[in-house]
Parts: C-alpha cells; sequence; structure tokens
C-alpha cells in the first residue's frame, strides 16, 4: 500500500513505434527507475532499461500475440482469454504496465485469482495490444470488471467502451448482472456513464411502450442499481399521475441519434467463441 503512494518513477515507456509518457508510480524493478525511457517487448511486455537489450530479445521472443486463447475476432480486432495462474509473468508485466496509468487500484501481485481480457489490434507483425480488462475468477461482489486500461496512444478512440461492451457480453453469457468493481476512476466513471447511457437509451429507443428497470438491466447485463443511476442522471425518471415512469427528454435522444451517426467500432455477439470457465 505504501508503494502506491510513492511518486512516479518511469518517465517514459516505448512500445512498437510508441513513445509514452506515464502518468504514476509502478514498482518495476529499481534497476529500471535510472533509465530515461523503459523499452517494453509488444508481445510478451517485458521491460528492458535499453534498445540493445529489447532488440536482442525480439529475437528470440516468439510471441506474436498474448498468450492466451483468441475468443473474439472482427476484422483487425482480437479479444484473447488469458488466466493469471498459468501465465503469472505475462499477467504481472500486464500489471506492471496498466500500474502507470492507474492511480488509486492495488496493485495485484497475486495474479491468480483474475483472468485477463487483451484487446489487439492485428496486422502483418502480430496483434498488437490496444488495453484490456481484468476479472476475478469468482468474484464475491458479483463485479465482472476489476481493472479497464485503454494504453495511452490509443484513447479517446472508442476502444474503453469497447472493453466495456465485452465484458457486459460476456456478464450475458454468464446469464449474471455484472457492474465494474469500485472506486472507478475519473476517467473509468466518464467512460461508464458514457456506455450506461448509449444502452440504455438505446434499449429504451428499441422498446417503445411500458418497459421496467428489470428488464432494462435483464436486456443489457447492467445492474438495476446502475441503470436507476443511469435513468437519474439523465433525468428520464418522472412522476406521472401517481406512478414512476420513464421518460426521455428530447435531448436525450438527440445525443443518442449524433452518436449513432458517428460510425464506431462495435461488439458483434454472435462473433464471441467462449464459455463461461468452470
Ligand atoms: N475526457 C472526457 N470524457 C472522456 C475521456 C476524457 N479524457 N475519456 C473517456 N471519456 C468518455 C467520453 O464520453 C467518451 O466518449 P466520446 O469519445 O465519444 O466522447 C467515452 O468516455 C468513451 O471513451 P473511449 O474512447 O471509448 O475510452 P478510452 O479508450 O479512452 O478508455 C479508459 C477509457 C477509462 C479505459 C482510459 O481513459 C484509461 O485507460 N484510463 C486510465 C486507466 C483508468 O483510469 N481506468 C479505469 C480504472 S477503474
Ligand atoms: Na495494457
Amino acid at each position: 500500500i505504501t508503494e502506491i503512494a510513492r511518486v512516479r518513477n518511469i518517465n517514459r515507456i516505448r512500445m512498437g513505434r510508441h513513445e509514452v509518457d506515464t502518468w504514476y508510480f509502478s514498482p518495476y524493478p529499481q534497476e529500471f527507475t535510472a533509465c530515461d525511457t523503459v523499452h517494453l517487448c509488444e508481445f510478451c511486455l517485458s521491460p528492458f532499461d535499453s534498445e540493445f537489450q529489447l532488440v536482442r530479445h525480439s529475437k528470440r521472443c516468439r510471441l506474436q500475440h498474448p498468450p492466451g486463447n483468441e475468443i473474439y475476432r472482427h476484422e483487425d480486432i482480437s479479444f484473447f482469454e488469458i488466466d493469471g495462474r498459468r501465465q503469472r509473468t505475462y499477467c504481472r508485466n500486464l500489471c506492471l504496465l496498466s500500474k502507470l496509468f492507474l492511480d488509486h487500484k492495488t496493485l495485484y501481485y497475486d495474479v491468480d485469482p483474475f483472468l485477463f481480457y487483451v484487446m489487439c489490434q492485428t496486422d502483418a507483425h502480430g496483434a498488437h495490444i490496444i488495453g484490456y480488462f481484468s476479472k476475478e475468477k469468482d468474484s464475491a461482489e458479483n463485479y465482472n470488471l476489476a481493472c479497464i486500461l485503454t494504453l495511452p496512444q490509443h484513447q479517446r478512440k472508442g476502444y474503453g467502451r469497447i472493453l466495456i461492451a465485452f465484458s457486459y457480453e460476456l456478464s450475458k453469457v454468464e446469464g449474471k448482472l455484472g457492474s465494474p468493481e469500485k472506486p472507478l476512476s475519473d476517467l473509468g466513471l466518464l467512460s461508464y456513464r458514457a456506455y450506461w447511457t448509449e444502452a440504455i437509451v438505446e434499449r429504451l429507443i428499441r422498446f417503445r411502450g411500458d418497459v421496467t428497470v428489470e428488464e432494462i438491466a435483464n436486456a443489457t447485463a447492467i445492474t438495476p442499481q446502475d441503470v436507476m443511476h443511469t435513468l437519474q442522471s439523465i433525468d428520464a425518471l418522472k412522476y406521472y399521475k401517481g406512478q414512476h415512469i420513464i421518460c426521455l427528454s428530447n435531448k436525450v435522444v438527440e445525443a443518442y441519434r449524433r452518436a449513432e451517426q458517428k460510425k464506431r467500432r462495435c461488439i458483434h455477439p454472435e462473433l464471441l467463441d467462449w464459455k463461461p470457465p468452470v
């Protein structure tokens, strides 16, 4: 816990053709704090203190995608499922990397209880990580996501939205409702609010007529609490002639239509090739 409060110790990382300034402290081994830029293998995520060391490593590294099963592919986007217990080194490297951009979450040295869902974009050289989320194998609180990260070089392009969408698709297959682990970061909260609003408004627009909070929850795998919160935040809960009703303002509907116009990537549930791990 004391480590988390420490100051930023790594200035910059280099991954493939991207060079990125870091945001927060991450407990990389001491030797890396002396170098200006930490060079990461794009595929196994191992850190190196010089380009020379990385190049030497790359000649031997056999990985061209994360070390797990590909459970989804649409065009050049794939998701891989990685078991923290079976791929400890990779998952620890992923946690070290993501801690550079996460302020508050405790870093899990113990990756065994988690599954990691890594989203990649594939080109002729391999499957390049864009972001990921982790999920407890057995969450007492029924959380369907523990940590989420879009690497900074890929942020604000809609990838966070599809990571979140993917986490809810997994919950639908499990036949469960899910919610992300709290507390969320500011960016996490902004992204979830945007996702929830869009998913719920879509549902309401498609199903005119009577629909209950429970029905919205069951259709989206978003918990009733998160549905209620979202409806409140868009001022869609009204009291009318002695009854509570859900009613969307023109402003909300127009915002939804505008977002719909933007051609954005989405998850195609029929392409998910996955069964809940037993
Ligand atoms: N400022 C304002 N709104 C933001 C935002 C920002 N910096 N980042 C995301 N949003 C909101 C917007 O509404 C955005 O939709 P828009 O771009 O159409 O306006 C929506 O969230 C989705 O954004 P998206 O591009 O899909 O998200 P992303 O790929 O940038 O990833 C995070 C979002 C949270 C995963 C990313 O910011 C991140 O990795 N942060 C660091 C780690 C972290 O804090 N994780 C959450 C811990 S619980
Ligand atoms: Na990552």
